[in-house]
């Protein structure tokens, strides 16, 4: 089949590699030259295990094209997919303004049925706007269609190709047939389902998760008071299947442009329709906090933090990417730097992010090219995201070239070290009483 994504972010991107790579004629369409340039050189434009390799094997095979010509791309297929960014507004709703942008672009260029499908995460409602919108400006006929995303970044392509499930939201025979044609070839289980269900299911599967981990962050909050160990208490629960052992690791909190964002946009939603959500407020809220556990922590050897040298290991929200968008270490370094009135050395090293954080963090901070570069003459190591090259470091051997072994493990994710020269700290884990 032959398919237009507009938008070349990492939904639009990946998920659009991912239906040429079953077979599919795919158009990835985007306003951003430079992006399309360098896509059609074959280079992929974010980090991504695997899709670069996709990328060129698709684009070579003659399955995967990318362009600028919107209104050529949307003529050259049958089904659409918008794919362009929906940030959250200073009041957590949901910037549709991208979204409506395309609609209107869609309905001038038109001139044959369409199936116009939402990937974005939008609220509720969205695809029946994106009609409206289209329908102001055209009488050719068209369906619209919802079908989010459930890719993870670091993982998307195995996610799109070996998902547990595609959630499909239709209200119409021609849309129904065309797309379960379209996703059959993954082999994955199909949901069909209504627009709006399909819709709501994106935001409370997001929301679910993000209260898994404000709960399990909660429950190590609470180990600490009560000396018991999170990551036991996440073993015991987790084993039960209603319960599950995925998105129980207690550390600093969730970020990334997901969670954080549907979090809130699930709350807008409700409070539109009248809706009390206050148990997303309330997972939210222990998010916003959590962070400062390490801060708290590290106050507690230095209550003093001015003069002091420390390095943050780990930049990007979650390993295996380049993104820093929400990363709970660009807050730490935050505060660490208004608690001292910027008089503090903070080394930072991350195996991959150090591009992306240099266009973000302040030039006082010191951009080390390792693990080691960062913890010499360094008076505490915060481990902040939990890259396997930082996991599988020798601990106990590498502190010993800081000037103090103060270890922060923010991430529960190496093991903590029992010796009498090191101060080793990490969440909800009642080693050493030192919380
Ligand atoms: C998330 C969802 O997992 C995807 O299913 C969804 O498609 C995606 O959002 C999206 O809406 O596009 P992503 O943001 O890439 O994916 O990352 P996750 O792996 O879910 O991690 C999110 C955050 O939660 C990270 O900061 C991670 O460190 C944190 N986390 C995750 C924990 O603190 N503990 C856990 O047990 C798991």
């Amino acid at each position: 089949m032959n398919i237009t994504m507009i938008g070349t972010g990492y939904v639009g991107l990946a998920s659009g590699v991912c239906y040429s790579e079953i077979g599919h004629k795919v158009i990835c369409a985007d306003i951003d030259e430079n992006k399309i340039n360098q896509l059609k050189q074959n280079r992929c434009p974010i980090y991504e295990p695997g899709l670069e390799e996709l990328i060129i094997k698709n684009s070579l095979n003659g399955n995967l094209y990318f362009t600028t010509d919107l209104s050529h791309a949307i003529n050259s297929s049958d089904i659409i997919m918008i794919a362009v960014g929906t940030p959250s507004l200073s009041d957590g709703s949901v910037d549709m303004s991208y979204v409506e942008d395309v609609a209107r672009i869609i309905g001038n260029s038109i001139s044959s049925y369409k199936v116009i499908v939402n990937k974005s995460t939008v609220p509720v409602g969205s695809a029946f706007r994106v009609r409206d919108i289209i329908k102001s400006h055209t009488d050719t006929n068209f369906d619209v269609a919802s079908v989010p995303e459930f890719l993870r970044e670091g993982s998307a392509v195995n996610d799109i190709l070996n998902g547990e499930r595609i959630v499909i939201g239709v209200d119409s025979i021609k849309a129904r047939k065309q797309l379960l044609e379209l996703h059959e070839p993954f082999q994955i289980h199909i949901q069909l389902t209504d627009i709006h269900s399909a819709e709501l299911i994106k935001y409370a599967a997001n929301s679910f998760l993000a209260m898994k981990i404000s709960f399990i962050n909660e429950i190590a909050n609470l180990a600490e008071k009560v000396g018991a160990d999170v990551t036991e208490v996440a073993k015991g629960i987790g084993s039960d299947s209603r319960i599950g052992s995925k998105f129980l690791s207690a550390g600093i909190g969730f970020g990334g442009a997901c969670f954080p964002k549907d979090t809130l946009g699930l709350i807008n939603i409700a409070q539109k329709v009248g809706h009390n959500f206050s148990l997303m407020e309330e997972v939210v809220e222990v998010n916003r906090k959590q962070y400062q556990r390490v801060i708290g922590k590290l106050l507690s050897v230095y209550p003093d933090l001015r003069g002091r040298v420390v390095s943050i290991l780990g930049l990007t929200f979650k390993p295996n990417t380049n993104d820093l968008r929400e990363a709970p270490s660009l807050k730490i370094i935050n505060d660490l730097l208004d608690l001292t009135d910027g008089n503090i050395g903070i080394k930072v090293y991350d195996p991959v992010g150090m591009t992306e954080a240099k266009t973000i963090l302040p030039n006082t901070v010191t951009f080390c090219n390792s693990v080691e570069e960062a913890i010499i003459d360094s008076e505490a190591a915060l481990l902040v995201t939990e890259w396997k090259e930082i996991v599988e470091k020798d601990w106990r051997k590498t502190s010993q070239n800081m000037r103090s072994r103060v270890i922060i493990d923010g991430r529960n994710c190496i093991k903590p070290i029992q010796d009498d020269e090191v101060i080793f700290m990490s969440i909800g884990r009642n080693v050493s009483g030192n919380y």
